[in-house]
Protein backbone atom coordinates (compact mmCIF):
# COMPACT_ATOMS: atom_id res chain seq x y z
CA UNK A 1 0.00 0.00 0.00
CA UNK A 2 1.59 3.58 -1.19
CA UNK A 3 0.95 7.01 0.61
CA UNK A 4 -1.83 8.24 -1.99
CA UNK A 5 -4.87 6.14 -3.14
CA UNK A 6 -4.86 4.71 -6.30
CA UNK A 7 -8.01 4.90 -8.25
CA UNK A 8 -9.42 1.59 -6.47
CA UNK A 9 -7.26 1.57 -2.80
CA UNK A 10 -7.14 3.85 -0.42
CA UNK A 11 -3.05 5.48 0.23
CA UNK A 12 -2.26 4.76 3.80
CA UNK A 13 -2.44 8.74 4.39
CA UNK A 14 -6.38 8.59 4.02
CA UNK A 15 -6.75 5.58 6.17
CA UNK A 16 -4.39 6.73 8.92
CA UNK A 17 -5.74 10.07 9.39
CA UNK A 18 -9.59 8.84 8.70
CA UNK A 19 -8.69 6.16 11.95
CA UNK A 20 -7.05 9.20 13.82
CA UNK A 21 -9.71 11.41 13.66
CA UNK A 22 -12.65 8.77 14.09
CA UNK A 23 -10.74 7.67 17.67
CA UNK A 24 -10.21 11.41 18.70
CA UNK A 25 -14.03 12.19 17.82
CA UNK A 26 -14.83 9.53 19.81
CA UNK A 27 -13.16 10.48 22.08
CA UNK A 28 -14.54 14.19 22.75
CA UNK A 29 -17.79 12.26 22.86
CA UNK A 30 -17.17 10.02 25.48
CA UNK A 31 -15.63 13.02 27.30
CA UNK A 32 -18.27 15.74 27.39
CA UNK A 33 -20.44 12.29 28.14
CA UNK A 34 -18.22 11.79 31.03
CA UNK A 35 -18.18 15.40 32.34
CA UNK A 36 -21.89 15.14 32.21
CA UNK A 37 -21.40 12.58 35.28
CA UNK A 38 -20.20 14.95 37.81
CA UNK A 39 -21.81 17.98 39.04
CA UNK A 40 -21.05 20.93 37.89
CA UNK A 41 -17.83 23.28 39.81
CA UNK A 42 -16.27 19.94 40.82
CA UNK A 43 -12.61 18.48 39.72
CA UNK A 44 -13.95 15.81 37.90
CA UNK A 45 -15.90 17.77 35.94
CA UNK A 46 -13.46 20.51 35.27
CA UNK A 47 -10.68 17.64 34.08
CA UNK A 48 -12.90 15.67 31.60
CA UNK A 49 -14.15 19.25 29.81
CA UNK A 50 -10.37 19.96 29.60
CA UNK A 51 -10.35 16.65 27.87
CA UNK A 52 -13.49 17.10 25.32
CA UNK A 53 -12.06 20.88 24.73
CA UNK A 54 -8.86 19.45 23.97
CA UNK A 55 -9.71 16.62 21.65
CA UNK A 56 -12.14 18.33 20.18
CA UNK A 57 -9.34 21.15 19.35
CA UNK A 58 -6.99 17.82 17.90
CA UNK A 59 -10.07 16.68 15.93
CA UNK A 60 -10.18 19.65 14.07
CA UNK A 61 -6.30 19.82 13.59
CA UNK A 62 -6.19 16.35 12.20
CA UNK A 63 -9.05 17.46 9.98
CA UNK A 64 -7.30 19.99 8.38
CA UNK A 65 -4.22 18.45 8.03
CA UNK A 66 -6.59 15.94 6.25
CA UNK A 67 -8.12 18.44 3.92
CA UNK A 68 -4.51 20.03 2.94
CA UNK A 69 -3.45 16.68 2.17
CA UNK A 70 -6.25 15.81 0.28
CA UNK A 71 -5.44 16.80 -3.39
CA UNK A 72 -2.06 15.29 -3.23
CA UNK A 73 -3.42 11.31 -1.31
CA UNK A 74 -6.46 12.04 -3.48
CA UNK A 75 -8.77 9.04 -3.77
CA UNK A 76 -10.64 5.94 -5.10
CA UNK A 77 -13.12 5.63 -7.23
CA UNK A 78 -17.05 5.17 -5.05
CA UNK A 79 -19.12 2.37 -5.42
CA UNK A 80 -22.85 2.16 -5.92
CA UNK A 81 -25.56 4.32 -7.77
CA UNK A 82 -25.44 8.28 -7.54
CA UNK A 83 -27.96 8.92 -5.60
CA UNK A 84 -25.45 6.97 -3.05
CA UNK A 85 -22.03 8.77 -4.26
CA UNK A 86 -24.39 12.30 -4.22
CA UNK A 87 -25.50 11.60 -0.26
CA UNK A 88 -22.42 10.26 1.03
CA UNK A 89 -20.93 13.82 -0.28
CA UNK A 90 -23.51 15.58 1.65
CA UNK A 91 -22.80 13.76 4.84
CA UNK A 92 -18.51 14.01 4.15
CA UNK A 93 -18.79 17.34 3.69
CA UNK A 94 -21.19 17.46 6.80
CA UNK A 95 -18.88 16.12 8.96
CA UNK A 96 -15.68 18.03 7.92
CA UNK A 97 -17.66 21.35 8.53
CA UNK A 98 -18.69 20.34 12.02
CA UNK A 99 -15.35 18.89 13.19
CA UNK A 100 -14.59 22.24 11.92
CA UNK A 101 -16.93 24.65 12.84
CA UNK A 102 -17.78 22.75 16.50
CA UNK A 103 -14.19 23.43 18.14
CA UNK A 104 -14.23 27.08 16.49
CA UNK A 105 -17.76 27.67 18.14
CA UNK A 106 -15.89 25.97 21.32
CA UNK A 107 -13.03 28.64 21.67
CA UNK A 108 -15.41 31.34 20.79
CA UNK A 109 -17.57 30.46 23.67
CA UNK A 110 -14.93 30.87 25.69
CA UNK A 111 -13.07 33.83 24.48
CA UNK A 112 -16.79 35.24 24.87
CA UNK A 113 -16.94 34.19 28.40
CA UNK A 114 -13.75 35.17 29.34
CA UNK A 115 -12.29 31.57 29.71
CA UNK A 116 -9.22 30.35 28.43
CA UNK A 117 -8.70 27.06 26.95
CA UNK A 118 -6.53 24.86 28.93
CA UNK A 119 -5.07 21.89 25.73
CA UNK A 120 -4.52 18.93 27.62
CA UNK A 121 -2.97 21.15 30.51
CA UNK A 122 0.29 21.53 28.29
CA UNK A 123 -0.78 25.34 27.27
CA UNK A 124 -3.29 27.88 27.33
CA UNK A 125 -5.24 29.44 24.72
CA UNK A 126 -5.36 32.99 25.98
CA UNK A 127 -8.29 35.04 25.84
CA UNK A 128 -8.04 38.03 23.13
CA UNK A 129 -11.57 39.17 22.60
CA UNK A 130 -13.89 41.05 24.96
CA UNK A 131 -16.81 39.67 26.95
CA UNK A 132 -19.69 39.45 25.39
CA UNK A 133 -22.06 36.72 27.56
CA UNK A 134 -24.95 36.69 25.14
CA UNK A 135 -22.84 35.73 22.34
CA UNK A 136 -21.16 33.30 24.26
CA UNK A 137 -24.73 31.55 25.47
CA UNK A 138 -25.67 31.72 21.78
CA UNK A 139 -22.79 30.16 20.70
CA UNK A 140 -23.62 27.59 23.62
CA UNK A 141 -27.09 25.96 22.19
CA UNK A 142 -25.52 26.12 18.70
CA UNK A 143 -22.76 23.71 20.05
CA UNK A 144 -25.06 21.53 22.46
CA UNK A 145 -28.73 22.04 20.91
CA UNK A 146 -27.81 22.14 17.29
CA UNK A 147 -24.42 20.78 16.16
CA UNK A 148 -24.05 18.14 18.64
CA UNK A 149 -27.38 16.46 17.93
CA UNK A 150 -26.57 16.86 14.04
CA UNK A 151 -23.14 15.47 14.26
CA UNK A 152 -23.93 12.54 16.30
CA UNK A 153 -26.65 11.74 13.68
CA UNK A 154 -24.62 12.24 10.44
CA UNK A 155 -21.93 9.94 12.12
CA UNK A 156 -24.46 7.58 12.51
CA UNK A 157 -25.91 7.92 8.53
CA UNK A 158 -21.84 7.50 8.01
CA UNK A 159 -21.83 4.17 9.24
CA UNK A 160 -24.94 3.20 8.36
CA UNK A 161 -23.87 4.23 4.75
CA UNK A 162 -20.82 1.96 5.36
CA UNK A 163 -22.38 -1.04 6.72
CA UNK A 164 -25.16 -0.40 3.50
CA UNK A 165 -22.26 -1.28 1.16
CA UNK A 166 -20.95 -4.19 3.36
CA UNK A 167 -24.11 -6.25 3.47
CA UNK A 168 -26.48 -4.92 1.03
CA UNK A 169 -23.95 -3.75 -2.13
CA UNK A 170 -21.37 -6.56 -0.51
CA UNK A 171 -18.57 -4.48 -2.32
CA UNK A 172 -15.25 -3.36 -0.87
CA UNK A 173 -16.41 0.25 0.33
CA UNK A 174 -15.53 -0.63 3.98
CA UNK A 175 -13.03 -3.14 3.49
CA UNK A 176 -10.71 -1.02 1.22
CA UNK A 177 -10.76 1.52 4.08
CA UNK A 178 -10.01 -0.90 7.27
CA UNK A 179 -7.48 -3.23 5.50
C1 LIG B 1 -15.15 17.96 16.94
C2 LIG B 1 -15.23 18.69 17.99
C3 LIG B 1 -16.35 18.69 19.00
C4 LIG B 1 -17.48 17.91 19.08
C5 LIG B 1 -17.92 16.77 18.17
C6 LIG B 1 -18.21 18.36 20.26
C7 LIG B 1 -19.38 17.80 20.70
C8 LIG B 1 -20.04 18.16 21.87
C9 LIG B 1 -21.14 17.44 22.45
C10 LIG B 1 -21.74 16.15 21.89
C11 LIG B 1 -21.51 18.11 23.58
C12 LIG B 1 -22.63 17.71 24.55
C13 LIG B 1 -23.90 18.42 24.24
C14 LIG B 1 -24.95 18.15 25.29
O1 LIG B 1 -24.66 18.32 26.47
O2 LIG B 1 -26.06 17.77 24.90
C15 LIG B 1 -20.63 19.25 23.72
C16 LIG B 1 -20.69 20.16 24.77
C17 LIG B 1 -19.77 21.16 24.97
N1 LIG B 1 -18.65 21.42 24.21
FE1 LIG B 1 -18.10 20.45 22.53
N2 LIG B 1 -17.52 19.40 20.85
C18 LIG B 1 -16.38 19.62 20.12
C19 LIG B 1 -15.39 20.54 20.40
C20 LIG B 1 -15.42 21.44 21.46
C21 LIG B 1 -14.38 22.43 21.76
C22 LIG B 1 -13.08 22.56 20.97
C23 LIG B 1 -14.80 23.13 22.84
C24 LIG B 1 -14.12 24.26 23.59
C25 LIG B 1 -13.01 24.85 23.27
C26 LIG B 1 -16.08 22.60 23.26
C27 LIG B 1 -16.82 23.05 24.33
C28 LIG B 1 -18.00 22.48 24.78
C29 LIG B 1 -18.72 22.94 25.95
C30 LIG B 1 -18.35 24.10 26.87
C31 LIG B 1 -19.83 22.10 26.08
C32 LIG B 1 -20.91 22.15 27.16
C33 LIG B 1 -20.66 21.17 28.26
C34 LIG B 1 -21.67 21.35 29.37
O3 LIG B 1 -22.76 20.82 29.25
O4 LIG B 1 -21.35 22.05 30.32
N3 LIG B 1 -16.42 21.57 22.39
N4 LIG B 1 -19.73 19.25 22.66
C1 LIG C 1 -16.25 10.69 13.75
C2 LIG C 1 -16.09 9.78 12.94
C3 LIG C 1 -15.83 9.89 11.45
C4 LIG C 1 -15.58 10.97 10.63
C5 LIG C 1 -15.50 12.44 11.03
C6 LIG C 1 -15.43 10.44 9.29
C7 LIG C 1 -15.17 11.21 8.16
C8 LIG C 1 -15.03 10.73 6.87
C9 LIG C 1 -14.78 11.54 5.70
C10 LIG C 1 -14.66 13.06 5.68
C11 LIG C 1 -14.67 10.70 4.64
C12 LIG C 1 -14.42 11.09 3.19
C13 LIG C 1 -12.97 10.88 2.88
C14 LIG C 1 -12.54 11.46 1.55
O1 LIG C 1 -13.36 11.61 0.65
O2 LIG C 1 -11.33 11.75 1.43
C15 LIG C 1 -14.84 9.35 5.15
C16 LIG C 1 -14.81 8.19 4.38
C17 LIG C 1 -15.12 6.92 4.86
N1 LIG C 1 -15.44 6.57 6.15
FE1 LIG C 1 -15.50 7.81 7.73
N2 LIG C 1 -15.58 9.07 9.32
C18 LIG C 1 -15.84 8.71 10.63
C19 LIG C 1 -16.08 7.43 11.11
C20 LIG C 1 -16.19 6.29 10.34
C21 LIG C 1 -16.57 4.98 10.81
C22 LIG C 1 -16.89 4.61 12.27
C23 LIG C 1 -16.57 4.15 9.73
C24 LIG C 1 -16.90 2.67 9.62
C25 LIG C 1 -17.90 2.08 10.15
C26 LIG C 1 -16.19 4.94 8.57
C27 LIG C 1 -16.04 4.47 7.30
C28 LIG C 1 -15.69 5.20 6.19
C29 LIG C 1 -15.54 4.66 4.85
C30 LIG C 1 -15.74 3.19 4.46
C31 LIG C 1 -15.19 5.74 4.02
C32 LIG C 1 -14.94 5.68 2.50
C33 LIG C 1 -16.20 6.08 1.81
C34 LIG C 1 -16.03 6.09 0.31
O3 LIG C 1 -15.34 5.22 -0.24
O4 LIG C 1 -16.64 6.97 -0.31
N3 LIG C 1 -15.96 6.23 8.99
N4 LIG C 1 -15.08 9.40 6.51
Amino acid sequence: MGLRSTDTQWGATNKLLHWALFLVVLATFVAVNVAGTYDRGTDERAWWMVMHRSFGLLAMLIMVVYLILRPWARRPYQHGALWQSHLSTVVHLGLVLLVIGMPIAGLLMSQFAQREVSVFGWFAIPVVLGENRDLSSMIYDAHTKVAAPLVFVLILLHIGGALWHHFFDKDNTLTRMLK
